[in-house]
């Protein structure tokens, strides 16, 4: 078969790492991205998180698998979460699938495509976890290019390579959260070595990267392997954090995701203390009433979160908070509820992802009872989300007129009267679409040009409903 490949991505910003990381190990093996109509190979990488993204799986797979008809020889592949729960399962439902990898598996992928490439009759399960952070194989050749130039925030400057990285610090989680199928699909916490984790985020940055963010489940708990085998190193998150902000080159960090129960003082004043430490922390708070938080197993309550809330917006005053919440866990009474909405109110999430309780299997909450009625859950889930869209939106709001240091994205779909629109990120994280020059008009020559990874000052115009609008300020180009 020649060997292309069209990798789909399900799931949260482990899943994208590990398949940025697949598609750079598949091009440096010879592999050619491709678009879905003219690939041999699909890699479709899973979340099994609620029961819509799983029932999503096998809706895509059924969806591919059309493409048989016009093309008999392609074959697929299946990786991440809905991988490592249903495994060898995938083959007889899907007779196309002929690699299943979970999360420690996808360090073998690469081989076991190549040898798939050869002989794709052949089928092959990497479902097995290890007992140490499974160090996959560099991929990231250093690019003979020259160092890249000062950075200036008004002119911007050219970008060497993708300006932004993912870095996973760790694997799996030892929580088991009463709703959460993550600790038996990503399997126990495992650090990888902070050696490790330094040559990876330095070599990005020598290639270009602006930002990086650390990723893992539980990265407050770094280096703190209940197993210990090698885990770590003796070297805690914070420390951790502070030898990646020291990367000279390095503007942007980010880090997600944080348990509240395991966030160290430390990090805490990190916000306060690392210039390039980026003002916004993702803090999951599920449930906002002390009986369900137990029940849920989260191990703080809401004096012991909005205690945190406190200590970091003294460190920070400017830090964007954001969370994820459940509705309609087991038990959860109108007045558990309106508690959540209360936490919400008290703490002013500039936004969260909010998600109605899904039964997973094997979890403790699925023998929990009583269960909300769906037409209940969803209707709670609708009266926090316009909570939370109003929130959103003052938010943006008290942002306008104000300056941002804006890292380009993408040229965005906007276009106005002739001025051409490019999607970025301010410090926070938050969306700016940029206008930029008339297209066309010579004075500047952007047009064009591709920007993404530059770095422009930009003036807030104007807050939408989940994003804001800016013009770019200061020198011309
Ligand atoms: N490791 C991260 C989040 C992992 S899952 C953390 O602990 O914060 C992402 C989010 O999905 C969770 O924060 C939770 O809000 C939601 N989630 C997990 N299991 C769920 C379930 N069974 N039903 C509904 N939402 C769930
Ligand atoms: Fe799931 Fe809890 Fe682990 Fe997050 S901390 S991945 S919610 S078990
Ligand atoms: Fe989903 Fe697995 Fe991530 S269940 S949220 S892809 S860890």
């Amino acid at each position: 078969m020649d060997k292309t490949f069209h990798i789909i991505t399900f799931g949260c910003q482990m899943n994208v790492g590990d398949s940025d990381w697949l598609a750079r190990a598949l091009t440096a093996r010879g592999w050619r991205q491709a678009p879905e109509e003219g690939a041999s190979l699909f890699v479709v990488n899973t979340c099994s998180v609620r029961d819509k993204p799983e029932q999503k799986v096998y809706s895509e797979l059924g969806r591919l698998a059309v493409h048989l008809r016009a093309r008999p020889g392609i074959i697929a592949a299946v990786g991440g979460c809905v991988a490592q729960q249903i495994g060898r399962g995938f083959f007889d439902r899907f007779p196309f699938v002929r690699l299943v990898f979970g999360s420690d598996g996808i360090a073998g992928a690469p081989d076991a495509l190549d040898r798939l490439a050869e002989d794709p009759t052949e089928r092959i399960a990497l479902l097995d976890f290890l007992s140490a952070y499974p160090e996959r194989e560099d991929v990231l050749k250093p690019l003979a290019h020259a160092p890249l130039p000062a950075f200036d925030a008004d002119a911007g400057e050219p970008d060497a390579g993708p300006a932004q990285a993912f870095v996973n610090i760790m694997q799996g989680c030892d929580n088991f959260c009463a709703y959460c199928i993550v600790p038996y699909t990503r399997g126990r916490q495992k650090s990888r070595q902070p050696d490790a984790v330094l040559s990876e985020c330095r070599q990005r940055v020598e290639q270009g990267a602006r930002e990086i963010t650390l990723l893992g489940q539980n990265v407050n708990s770094y280096g703190l392997d209940p197993s210990q085998k090698g885990g770590g190193a003796g070297v805690g998150f914070a420390d951790l954090l502070r030898q990646v902000a020291a990367i000279p080159g390095l503007l942007r960090l980010r880090f997600t995701t944080s348990h509240p129960k395991d966030i160290d003082p430390q990090v805490i004043r990190a916000f306060g203390e690392l210039p390039n430490l980026c003002p916004a922390l993702h803090l999951p708070l599920q449930a906002g009433s002390d009986a369900v938080l137990k029940r849920m197993g989260r191990k703080y309550d809401r004096e012991k979160y909005l205690g945190i809330v406190a200590d970091l917006r003294a460190a920070r005053p400017d830090l964007s908070l954001t969370t994820d919440l459940i509705v309609g866990f087991p038990g959860e009474t109108e007045a558990d509820f309106l508690e959540t909405l209360d936490m919400m109110e008290r703490v002013r999430f500039e936004s969260s992802f909010s998600f109605r309780y899904s039964d997973r299997p094997g979890v403790a909450a699925t023998r929990m009872t009583p269960k909300i009625d769906e037409a209940e859950a969803q209707a709670r889930l609708l009266r926090l989300q316009s909570l939370q869209n109003g929130i959103t939106k003052e938010t943006l709001k008290s942002l306008e007129g104000r300056e941002a240091v804006v890292l380009l994205e993408a040229r965005s779909r906007k276009q106005d009267e002739g001025l051409t629109f490019w999607r970025g990120r301010d410090e926070a994280g938050r969306v700016v679409n940029l206008r930029l020059d008339k297209p066309g008009s010579g004075e500047s020559g952007v047009a064009g040009r591709e920007l993404a990874g530059l770095m422009v000052r930009a003036r807030i115009l104007e807050a939408k409903n989940h994003s804001l609008v800016g013009e770019k300020v200061g020198q011309p180009w």
